[in-house]
């Protein structure tokens, strides 16, 4: 078959609409026909479908913020205006709609069709009293006849709000042929791929699983109150997300954290040793026979694991005030211990182990911690240093290596010190490839 968008470079407007879940599949549609796609979206938009995902999927930076340049210091809707072949809104909501007609360029989608002369495609999606709103229809009219722009009409459904209506998005072979209708045989309006919005190279770790832990873990003492530790999670977040930009399919298991998690990677949260146990080994340990799992390329174990709990377990009651109490505290289980241990040595497992210590002068203490468990790294970092470790966004560290290559880095930013570590992770996952 051939590709009737070869050539062409469409810009997709996604906007906050529920259906915006399908804007990867229009993508994909668009692609299929041998378009370039490049995606825009409202802030509302990256709360239903993920600009990772987007970017991923287009090979494009995503551009959902209108006061922010895009990665190469030009203006995205501009960009994106001058260049496309056509603009598609898909989904639109009535929100946008509105905005639309009346010229308001508050984010970057509208920016950019107001800035276009290319065909403009609307696809809308929507409850179906709000479409049926005289207002939303008198903007659509208004979008049709005073802009010239193409309508996908909504179709009948069943709707996010369990009602049946009009309101539905488009099919999206319907919505793909009326971008291609609406371009015609006119000529691509930007041939020069360096005039086009930049595409974003695949990161280093693409195709890689990885696994971070996050977090402080608690024990219950009684039914209210916990031990608990001063990590932030910052640090474990920050790899998350270095190691989500560069490419790698993240799972993020969260303790207790005090910094929002971040989006674009899987979330799963554990708060005790015993939950974070059972997610480790959910992750990292190879799956019962016959279940078809990729293995995980490297586990980064920053969560700050309680070292203690309470002997017994918890009280079943609240404690009560005024009592004098001692508190007995037996050893929690090595998890990352547990973990090296069952995948096997080193030499053969296909799992990159890292593990983190968190101690005044760490380093001599890390070099015993990296034999006895058998680690590929281990992070060196001392906590107790003023402007660095727990709950500071700055670290500085001592990436120290099974084969006793040491790199030191900070203090800097968290998120430079998760660079320089993921930087030595991915050259052992590159050098043993090539073993
Ligand atoms: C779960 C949920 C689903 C929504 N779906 C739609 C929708 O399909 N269509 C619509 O017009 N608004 C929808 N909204 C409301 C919009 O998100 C809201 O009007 C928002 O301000 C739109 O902003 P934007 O047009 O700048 O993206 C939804 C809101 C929520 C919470």
């Amino acid at each position: 078959m051939s590709q009737r968008l070869a050539g062409r470079l469409i810009v997709l407007g996604i906007t906050g609409s529920i259906a915006a879940y399908k804007s990867p599949e229009i993508v994909r549609a668009l692609r299929a026909e041998g378009a370039e796609v490049q995606a825009l979206l409202t802030p509302a938009a990256t709360r239903f479908v993920s600009p990772l995902t987007l970017r991923t999927l287009t090979g494009h930076a995503v551009d959902a913020d209108l006061l922010d340049l895009l990665p190469d210091g030009r203006i995205g809707h501009i960009v994106a205006a001058d260049s496309a072949d056509a603009i598609l809104v898909a989904p639109a909501t009535a929100q946008w709609i509105g905005a639309m007609a009346n010229g308001l360029s508050g984010d970057v989608v509208t920016a950019a069709c107001l800035a276009t002369a290319a065909p403009v495609v609307v696809a809308p999606a929507m409850d179906g009293d709000m479409w049926g709103h005289a207002a939303t229809q008198s903007n659509v009219a208004r979008l049709q006849e005073a802009f010239g722009y193409v309508l996908v009409a909504p179709e009948q459904g069943l709707l996010a709000s369990g009602s049946t209506g009009i309101g539905r998005l488009a099919d999206t072979t319907t919505i793909v042929d009326a971008v291609i209708a609406a371009i015609g045989v006119a000529p691509v309006r930007e041939p020069n791929a360096e005039r086009r919005p930049p595409t974003v190279p695949a990161g280093d770790l693409s195709g890689r699983r990885i696994v971070v832990s996050a977090g402080g873990t608690e024990e219950s003492i009684d039914a209210v109150r916990i031990l608990a530790n001063r990590s932030s999670g910052r640090q474990g977040i920050a790899l998350a997300e270095a190691a989500r930009d560069r490419g790698a399919e993240v799972i993020l298991i969260a303790a207790r954290v005090s910094v929002p998690l971040p989006d674009g990677v899987t979330i799963v949260r554990a708060m005790s040793v015993d939950a974070l146990n059972t997610a480790l080994r959910a992750a990292l340990l190879p799956p019962p026979l016959g279940a078809a799992v990729a293995p995980v390329d490297a586990y980064l174990a920053t969560a700050a694991v309680s070292d203690f709990r309470v002997a017994g377990g918890p009280a079943a009651e609240k404690l009560r005030r005024g009592d004098e109490i001692t508190l007995r505290l037996s050893p929690t289980p090595d998890l990352l211990g547990g973990i090296a241990h069952e995948l096997g040595a080193r030499a053969r497992r296909s799992t990159l182990l890292v593990g983190f210590s968190a101690e005044a002068s760490a380093t001599p203490r890390a070099h015993e911690k990296l034999q006895s468990k058998d680690l590929d790294l281990i992070v060196a970092n001392d906590v107790t240093a003023p402007g660095i470790g727990f709950e500071s966004p700055e670290n500085a560290a001592e990436i120290i290596g099974a084969d006793g290559a040491v790199t030191r880095v900070g203090p800097a930013p968290k998120r430079v010190v998760a660079d320089a570590i993921l930087d030595r992770v991915a050259a052992l996952l590159t050098s043993r490839a090539g073993e």
